[in-house]
């Protein structure tokens, strides 16, 4: 327990880098992490104020990150959900109504922490969503893996035991490692099992502009993958080169997600399915266009999230 005057200097500490009003906040916060029965971190308060101080984001210093109806873990460098994702993952959850007659396969493609499936298999009916998570990274999968036994969702090979009886009535998600711009991606699911045909898709995949990836502040370029966020990963810095003088507009993977489900019957896609997609700050009307031409999805609505920026594309064939 912190004494009044660690306390106090923590306070102060923090106010000089995040201003008073922040710095109360987060002060309060680590204050609550400390006080947890089954505390994450190992940290004391003045590590913690530390580690704040030099950078490092709030939420890896925590080691969780409430989401919807979930605390989620947290763990460098894989992306912290964001509050914009939060908003439209809820959203979803009521716009689309699985149900134990008709229940579905998901895909979220770009998976990171699973925050999108997990909060969907959370909220949907038992037994109504069998889903899947692919990412790249394999620090991404050990925390999405994490993540799902934390909030209580098996995985669809779980073998039942006498405390956790696992029936049709259980929503569950497996997290798998893979390149989703690989030509042999589609391949790859078949050979792992996986029929790749799917109701619903989401993704938050990498979006932003290499020109604003430099601008990014530190608190972020230094913790938070590079691959988690830059829209165009072609012009990745080659080995040893701090940056490029390339410029692209983040919009790569959204050319690859609609070449994955443009083919309708051996797309990732179900004919009646539709696809959800987070998309950056103006980048909504390119990727609708994106969906139409190049993925066959002539149904597109924009939603806009709660600061009033158009921020998710929602497609469908049908
Ligand atoms: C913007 S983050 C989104 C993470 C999570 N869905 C969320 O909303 O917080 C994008 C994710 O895409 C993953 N990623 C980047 N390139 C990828 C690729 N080629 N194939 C699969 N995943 C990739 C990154 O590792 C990162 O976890």
């Amino acid at each position: 327990m912190a004494t009044t005057l660690l306390r106090k200097q923590a306070l102060s500490q923090l106010s000089r880098a995040l201003g008073s009003e922040q710095a109360t906040v987060e002060l309060k916060w680590m204050l609550r992490s400390l006080e947890q029965p089954d505390r994450l971190v190992a940290d004391s308060l003045s590590a913690m104020v530390a580690r704040r101080v030099s950078g490092e984001p709030l939420q890896y210093i925590l080691g969780t990150q409430p989401f919807g109806p979930l605390d989620l873990l947290t763990r460098p460098p894989v992306l912290i959900p964001r509050p914009e994702t939060e908003d439209w993952a809820i959203r979803l959850a009521e716009f689309v109504k699985p149900t134990m007659r008709a229940p579905i396969q998901l895909l979220d493609l770009c998976t990171g922490s699973g925050c999108i499936p997990l909060l969907l298999c959370k909220t949907w009916p038992a037994g109504t969503v069998r889903a899947r998570g692919i990412d790249i990274s394999a620090e991404a999968i050990a925390l999405a893996k994490d993540n799902a036994a934390r909030c209580g969702i098996p995985s669809s090979s779980s073998k039942p035991t006498a405390s956790h009886e696992l029936t049709a009535a259980h929503n569950t998600f497996d997290a798998l490692q893979a390149d989703i711009r690989l030509p042999g991606f589609l391949a790859s699911l078949k050979s792992s099992g996986i029929r790749p045909r799917f109701d619903v898709i989401t993704s938050n995949p990498p979006y932003i502009p290499r020109d604003q990836y430099e601008q990014l502040p530190t608190s972020v370029k230094d913790y938070e993958d590079i691959r988690a966020l830059l829209g165009d990963p072609d012009l990745l810095p080659p080995q040893g080169k701090k940056s490029l003088s390339d410029s692209g507009r983040g919009l790569t993977f959204y050319h690859d997600i609609a070449k994955l489900v443009a083919h309708e019957q051996e797309g990732l896609l179900t004919t009646k399915g539709i696809l959800a997609v987070e998309v950056g700050e103006g980048q909504a009307k390119d990727v609708a266009a994106i969906l139409k031409t190049e993925g066959g999805l002539q149904y597109t609505s924009i939603w806009t999230d709660p600061w009033n920026i158009e921020r998710v594309v929602v497609a469908s064939r049908k």
